[in-house]
């Protein structure tokens, strides 16, 4: 799945730059290519030697050599990678990303590449707690940096908290969330189990709805369902119990799920009330905003005499809306979901608002991004502090890390 692709691993300064040739390992395993990029401090840990024969690439550690740039494009190596990999990021490495500071090669590549960056930070725990790390890794956050770990523990230091690098198999799950933009595979059943949602329960909404005119004319909307199926997927896969309330899409659903199939609004909310309670609920569906008031129980007939049927609405109800303002049976998580098409971030706030739910995630269907329809998302998180603009990925990447954040905020 992820063979073919390249990785730019940046390795900073602290002993956890001990775990980095373990990483480059399963990369090359998995069919990764790997340019290996080591700061000043990373080599008082481990040499460049090292990772150069372990990547089977030079490893490149120093910018200020004016003769050798011309040959190696540093901007370029930058740009060649998929991914970007900061495996130890340092306090001092995420400070000079969150502000942009540019001041040896690791520093620069990261200013000048285009490509999303995955961080995996480790430090002292009382450096991991400090204001200033705090904000930066915020700002991070916001810019659309991709996170694993750190992890509590034991520390170098002997100290014990959080900062401890993420182990590289981790690592290597975060990079697969993002490279592995093929077909999500379903989990097998005992890996699932032992998931970060085991246990939880998931409501998600897909697909499009059909409001019947007559007994066989409808009024749709273009929703595929491909984006609700892979988040769907993605939180089986964490170990959820998803129940998958689905209007008729193109893509099938997924196994491992419980699928409650429905035609219209008023059966998706019905079905959405009758899987309640949950811990969380996505809904991604394209809910018809109106249905026919006045259709038909017989096929409308075209009698000749010239007279056209005249359609009537009424409002659908508002799912999101009703499930986020729920008393007591409120799931702690609601998601919903909002395809613009101009000022996206503006007008997704404001529907967060209005509908009352926790996040929203926000994109841009304007007919120049091709993502309407498309395999590909660019999608920003809007929470209740913050917008996060994720690089452009896979639907099925966009679904892991929602699954994953997920996870994160119902643990
Ligand atoms: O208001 P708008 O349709 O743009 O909002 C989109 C979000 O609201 C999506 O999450 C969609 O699933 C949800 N929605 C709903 N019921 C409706 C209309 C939209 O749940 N009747």
């Amino acid at each position: 799945m992820m063979n073919g692709r390249r990785v730019l691993l940046i390795v900073g300064g602290g002993i956890a730059a001990a775990k980095a040739p373990a990483l480059i390992r399963l990369l090359r395993k998995a069919g990764v290519a790997v340019s290996p990029v080591l700061t000043r401090a990373g080599a008082e840990f481990i040499t460049p030697m090292t990772l150069s024969v372990l990547a089977g690439e030079a490893c490149q550690t120093d910018l200020f050599d004016a003769s050798r740039e011309a040959e190696i494009g540093h901007i370029q190596l930058s740009r060649n990678a998929d991914l970007v990999v900061v495996a130890p990021a340092t306090a001092d490495l995420m400070a000079k990303m969150a502000t942009g500071a540019a001041d040896d090669l690791a520093s620069t590549l990261l200013l000048a590449t285009d490509k999303p960056v995955l961080i995996a930070p480790a430090m002292n725990v009382r450096m991991w707690h400090h204001p200033a790390t705090q904000r930066n890794l915020a700002m991070l956050r916001r810019d659309g940096v991709l996170m694993a770990g750190p992890d509590d523990g034991e520390m170098a230091c002997g100290e014990f908290g959080t900062g401890r690098m993420a182990e590289p198999e981790a690592i290597m799950g975060a990079i697969r969330d993002h490279l592995g933009d093929g077909p999500l595979k379903l989990l097998p059943e005992a890996k699932v189990a032992a998931g970060p949602l085991a246990g939880r329960h998931v409501i998600v909404t897909s697909g499009p709805t059909h409001e019947p005119i007559d007994p066989v004319r409808y009024i749709a909307n273009r929703s595929s369902g491909a984006q609700g199926t892979a988040i769907a997927m993605a939180l089986r896969d964490l170990g959820a119990k998803v129940s998958f309330v689905t209007g008729p899409a193109d893509v099938p659903p997924p196994d491992g799920v419980e699928v409650i199939r429905v035609e219209t609004a008023m059966q998706m909310r019905e079905a959405v009330e009758t899987a309640l309670p949950a811990d969380a609920a996505v809904m991604a569906a394209a809910v018809a905003d109106w249905r026919v008031a006045n259709a038909s129980g017989q096929k409308i007939k075209k009698d000749g005499s010239g007279q056209l049927p005249v359609l009537e609405f009424t409002e659908n109800p508002d799912i999101l809306a009703w499930v986020s303002q729920l008393g007591a049976g409120r799931p702690r998580l609601v998601v919903g979901f909002a395809a613009e098409t101009h000022d996206v971030i503006a007008h997704a706030t404001a529907k967060r608002a209005r509908k009352g739910c926790d996040w929203i995630v926000a994109n841009d269907v304007s007919p120049a991004t091709g993502i309407m329809g498309g395999t590909e998302n660019s999608v920003t998180l809007i929470t209740a502090d913050e917008a996060e603009e994720w690089p452009r990925m896979g639907k099925d990447a966009v679904a892991r890390i929602l699954a994953s954040r997920i996870a994160e905020a119902l643990a």
